[in-house]
C-alpha cells in the first residue's frame, strides 16, 4: 500500500519518532511504501510530496522538529476537499497518517467523512487531546520549563526578587501545572482556576514573608475572573489569529504596583518546543507511529491511535 505521511500545525519534540515509527514498521512488517506530505496541508494542496524511504528515517527518533517541515495552512479550497483527494489520486496514495493536535485532527475526522482513508495520531505539547491520556510532546516541554524554572528561582533569591515564569498552553494549563509542582512554584495560575490579583499577591506576600524568592508559574492562556485576555489582545499572526502572550508581563507589573516586591517576568515560548525530545517522549512517538501502522493495515480508517493507561488503543476519530 503506498501511505502518505503529514504533520500539521506548531511542531512538537517526538514528530520525527513518530514518522520513524511509521516508516519502519511499515517497510519492514508491512511491505508498505511510504511518502511525506512537505509543510502540512500546504504540500496537499500544492502537490509537494516527497518520498520517503526507510533510509530517510533512520536515528530520527532523537531528532527535534520535524523533517517534513509543518505549517498551519488550512487544506480546504473554497471549503472543499477536491483538491487534496486530486493530488492522492495523482500519487497513488492510498491512505493518509495525519500526526496533529485539535485542528489537525478535526480536519482528519472531515477527510474520513469526505470517503479519505486517514488514520490519526495525537500531537501536542500542551497535553489538551481527551481521548488519550497523554500527548507526546509534553513531557519534553514540562522538563524544559521546570528546568528554566529552577534556574529562575537561583536568580530570584539573590536578588530577593519575585520571579514570574509564563509557559505554553493556549487553552490549558497542563505545563505550567506539572512545571509549577516540580519546580515547587509558590502560586500556579492556570486557565481551569479561578483565581484573584488579591490570591496570587497574597500568596506571593506570604512566600516573601518566610524569607523566600516568590516564584509565579502562568499558562500563556490565563485571565484573571472577568477578564477575557483573548478578546482584549490586540496582536494578530500571519494567519490572523489573535495571538496570546504578555500575561506574564501583566502578572508581574500587577504584583509589583500592589506588594512593592521588585518583580521579574521570563516567557519561555517557543524554547518550550524545540531541541531534543525526552526519552519518555521517543518511546511513546515511536509506539503511536508503530500502532498507527498497524491501523493503516487493518484499515481501520478514521481512527486514532492514543494512550489510556500503559496501553495504546485506537479511538474513533468522532470520539477524540
Ligand atoms: O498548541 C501548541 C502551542 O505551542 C501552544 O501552547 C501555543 O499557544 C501555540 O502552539 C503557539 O503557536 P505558534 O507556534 O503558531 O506561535
Amino acid at each position: 500500500m503506498k501511505i502518505a505521511v503529514l504533520n500539521a500545525g506548531g511542531d512538537c519534540p517526538g514528530l520525527n519518532a513518530v514518522i520513524r515509527g511509521v516508516v519502519l514498521k511499515g517497510d519492514r512488517i508491512y511491505e508498505h511504501e511510504f511518502v511525506g506530505v512537505k509543510d502540512g496541508f500546504r504540500g496537499l494542496v500544492e502537490d509537494d510530496i516527497v518520498p520517503l524511504p526507510r533510509q530517510h528515517v533512520r536515528g530520527l527518533s532523537k531528532v527535534g522538529g520535524t523533517i517534513l517541515g509543518t505549517s498551519r495552512v488550512s487544506p480546504f479550497v473554497d471549503g472543499r476537499t477536491d483538491r487534496v483527494k486530486e493530488v492522492l489520486a495523482k500519487h497513488d496514495i492510498e491512505a493518509l497518517v495525519a500526526i496533529g493536535g485539535e485542528g489537525t485532527l478535526t480536519v482528519a475526522r472531515m477527510f474520513h467523512d469526505d470517503g479519505i482513508n486517514v488514520v490519526g495520531v495525537p500531537k501536542t505539547i500542551d497535553n489538551d487531546l481527551s481521548a488519550t491520556d497523554r500527548t507526546f510532546g509534553f513531557d519534553t516541554a514540562v522538563s524544559i520549563a521546570t528546568e528554566s524554572i529552577d534556574r529562575l528561582r537561583t536568580t530570584g533569591e539573590a536578588h530577593s526578587r519575585c520571579m514570574v515564569v509564563e509557559v505554553m498552553g493556549r487553552n490549558v494549563g497542563w505545563i505550567a501545572l506539572h512545571a509549577g509542582i516540580a519546580a515547587g512554584a509558590h502560586a500556579i495560575l492556570i486557565p481551569e482556576v479561578p483565581v484573584t490579583r488579591d490570591q496570587v499577591c497574597g500568596w506571593v506576600q506570604h512566600a516573601m514573608d518566610r524569607g523566600r524568592a516568590p516564584v509565579v508559574v502562568v499558562a500563556e492562556g490565563f485571565s484573571f475572573p472577568g477578564e477575557d485576555q483573548q478578546a482584549s489582545s490586540e496582536r494578530t499572526d500571519t494567519l490572523g489569529r489573535r495571538r496570546l502572550g504578555g500575561i506574564g508581563e501583566q502578572v508581574t507589573r500587577m504584583v509589583e504596583e500592589r506588594t512593592g516586591i521588585e518583580t521579574r517576568n521570563t516567557t519561555l515560548g517557543h524554547l518550550q518546543r524545540g531541541g531534543v525530545p525526552s526519552s519518555f517522549d521517543r518511546v511513546l512517538a515511536t509506539r503511536f507511529g508503530t500502532a498507527a501502522v498497524d491501523s493503516v493495515s487493518a484499515r481501520r480508517w478514521g481512527t486514532m491511535v492514543a494512550l489510556q493507561g500503559i496501553d495504546i488503543v485506537n479511538v474513533n476519530l468522532h470520539d477524540a
